[in-house]
């Protein structure tokens, strides 16, 4: 029996006539670049098919003050002319106030939550968001215009902890109604009520969690590479997604959650999760909207509605990268070379039917 996401990388494109598809400034609301050698292996995938990407805090050590985030700005901005990094600040239990002023003058604008212990990078992360500290916090994020991003996951059983924390954001949603919230890689279907019951909570999905169930992680042999947090979930909670992000809901963005790791550590007994996607990502997509016949939303998937509910208008101007892809197969690589080891590629050895056309 063959994957349900073999479909998008046969060769529908053969019955049916496909026009070249051209997208307007995509962007990528969740993206983890990584620092050093790793950056620079992977940067150039993501400059090559976004104007933007929401740049990840968790790294060693986590980006936790506006010093740090202005150095990880320069260094990405060094290794790359036509991509804008838009940085997070990673909050935690000791974050000043002053610090969270400081960030909004240099133009950071994203606060990223993620409970301690949840996922790569998050052992200084927040353990208990309901406290009063973490409140203070949040109340003056609100004063000053930020957006939470969250990480959503309790520390219950694997399943279920994007279910369970929705109470949190839920919490947070009423308490802070002013203060936009968005749930990162909505994994579980349960959230998309979440979402219609608050003005004030967004989301963003993964191109993983729209086309994997559990199935392909650990159905057949162990797939390591595979393996993400919040873990990839049932057929169903597949199938409602894909259909939130073939719909452009207007509260949900693309954010890849694109999150290299060397070889070497993924199939090593403790694999870390993450999933890297950055390199197909956007051909991808553009070959499950044509798949389903849905070419018209794509443009708002990827960057219409980020720009509007991030209120991107100040930071794209009159930006216009335009990105091209033509219906014509090509290989995914396998893998991306990095040092001496190599970083696996999401449907790495697979045909994808829209390839992107160099030298937009
Ligand atoms: O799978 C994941 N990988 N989920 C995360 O939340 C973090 C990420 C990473 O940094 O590797
Ligand atoms: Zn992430």
């Amino acid at each position: 029996m063959s994957a349900f996401f073999e479909r998008f990388f046969d060769d529908f494109t053969k019955s049916r006539e496909f026009a070249d598809i051209e997208l307007l400034n995509p962007l990528d609301m969740h993206l983890h670049l990584r620092q050093g050698a790793m950056l620079e292996s992977v940067l150039p995938f993501s400059a090559r098919s976004f104007a933007l990407g929401v740049v990840m805090p968790n790294l060693n050590p986590p980006i936790t003050t506006t010093a740090l985030a202005v150095d990880y700005r320069d260094e990405i901005m060094r290794l790359s002319e036509d991509f804008t990094p838009f940085m997070t600040l990673y909050l935690h239990e000791n974050l000043s106030l002053e610090e969270l002023k400081e960030a909004s003058v240099q133009g950071i604008r994203i606060l990223k939550l993620y409970p301690k212990g949840a996922t790569t990078g998050s052992e200084n992360g927040v353990r208990e968001v309901v406290s009063e500290r973490i409140l203070e916090i949040l109340s003056l994020a609100q004063d000053l215009g930020f957006i939470l991003s969250i990480h959503g996951e309790s520390n219950g059983y694997c399943m279920d902890r994007e279910f369970e924390f929705l109470e949190v954001y839920e919490f947070l949603a009423r308490s802070f109604p002013r203060l936009k919230i968005i749930i990162e890689h909505m994994s579980d279907r349960r959230s998309l009520e979440s979402l219609e019951k608050y003005e004030n909570l967004y989301a963003t999905l993964t191109l993983h969690h729209i086309l994997l169930s559990l199935d392909d992680v650990l159905g057949g042999l162990m797939q390591p590479d595979l393996f993400c947090k919040p873990m990839i979930k049932t057929p169903s909670d597949r199938d409602a997604l894909l259909l939130c992000a073939l719909s452009a809901h207007p509260k949900v963005s693309f954010g890849s959650d694109s999150a290299p790791h060397l070889q070497s550590k993924k199939y090593s007994a403790h694999a870390p999760g993450g999933i890297f996607s950055a390199p197909i990502a956007l051909s991808v997509l553009a070959s499950v909207f044509a798949h389903y016949d849905r070419l018209e939303n794509l443009q708002s998937f990827v960057s219409d509605n980020a720009r509007k509910n991030y209120a991107l208008d100040s930071v794209l101007c009159d930006r216009r990268k335009v990105v091209r892809l033509t219906p014509k197969m090509w290989e995914i690589p396998q893998s991306v070379a990095c040092e001496n080891d190599a970083i696996s590629v999401l449907f790495g050895g697979r045909k994808s039917a829209f390839r992107q056309i160099e030298g937009n």
